[in-house]
């Protein structure tokens, strides 16, 4: 899988794909990610980007002019099956989103800055606009770095059995059950008796029991959706 980042902040990209499952993934040839300067398609030699807006009010908005020049020159050598708009209007990510765009083989994703892109871009180049949250960045490429970590880990190849996404939350719509790990009392409280029964039958009815409990008293959201 590709994915290409558009960013006025490239460094700040760096080091989220240089570590663990990321890095697993690059290392192994399982995911590349290339990030690009939107500066490289400015429209003046001051490497401007962004504008006033039309109608007035505070906030700057990132012209069209360099976004298309870039979605066409990456467009040349790649043909996107989505290009994502990383912003807090857009469609909120879960796993299930996850799981959909992991499938994908090459995306582009654009990382907005101040009061977002022109619209008119949004209207004839973007394919999906999501967010992760119902909160403001100031700006999509920590956005964008979730994303692609949500995306990265569910690749074939890159968690082994140890670390397998199949027990993960949300992945069956529940929270996951509580883990314990040595010592078997820590401070006088004790890690349930059925872990330490080596069943491994009583074990799995326990996760998903403690798991259903969880999702009921946490996130009973969960439960209602198909
Ligand atoms: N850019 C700014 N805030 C964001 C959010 N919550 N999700 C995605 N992109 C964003």
């Amino acid at each position: 899988m590709k994915i290409d980042i558009l960013t006025v902040l490239p460094e700040l990209l760096e080091s989220p794909f240089a570590h663990s499952m990321l890095k697993r993934a690059k290392d192994k040839g399982l995911l590349e990610i290339r990030i690009h300067n939107l500066r490289q398609w400015a429209v003046n030699e001051y490497g401007q980007i962004d504008d006033y807006q039309y109608g007035g009010g505070a906030g700057m908005v990132m012209m069209p002019e360099p976004l298309a020049r870039a979605i066409e020159a990456l467009s040349k050598d790649n043909s996107y099956s989505q290009i994502i708009y990383m912003t807090p209007d857009g469609e909120r990510l879960n796993q299930s989103i996850a799981n959909q765009l992991s499938m994908q083989e090459n995306l582009l994703l654009i990382c907005g800055h101040y009061k977002g892109i022109d619209q008119r871009i949004r209207d004839q180049f973007v394919t999906r606009e999501i967010s992760i949250g119902d909160y403001v960045l100031s700006g999509g490429e920590l956005a964008a770095a979730v994303l692609v970590d949500a995306i990265g880990r569910l690749l074939p190849g890159v968690l082994n059995d140890e670390t397998s996404a199949l027990f993960d939350s949300f992945q069956d719509n529940l929270l996951a059950p509580p883990a314990y790990t040595r010592p078997a009392d820590f401070r006088g409280s004790k890690v349930p008796d059925i872990l330490l029964s080596g069943d491994p039958k009583k074990i799995e009815d326990w996760r998903h029991e403690e798991s259903l409990r969880r999702t009921a008293a946490r996130r009973p959201d969960l439960l209602e959706e198909d």
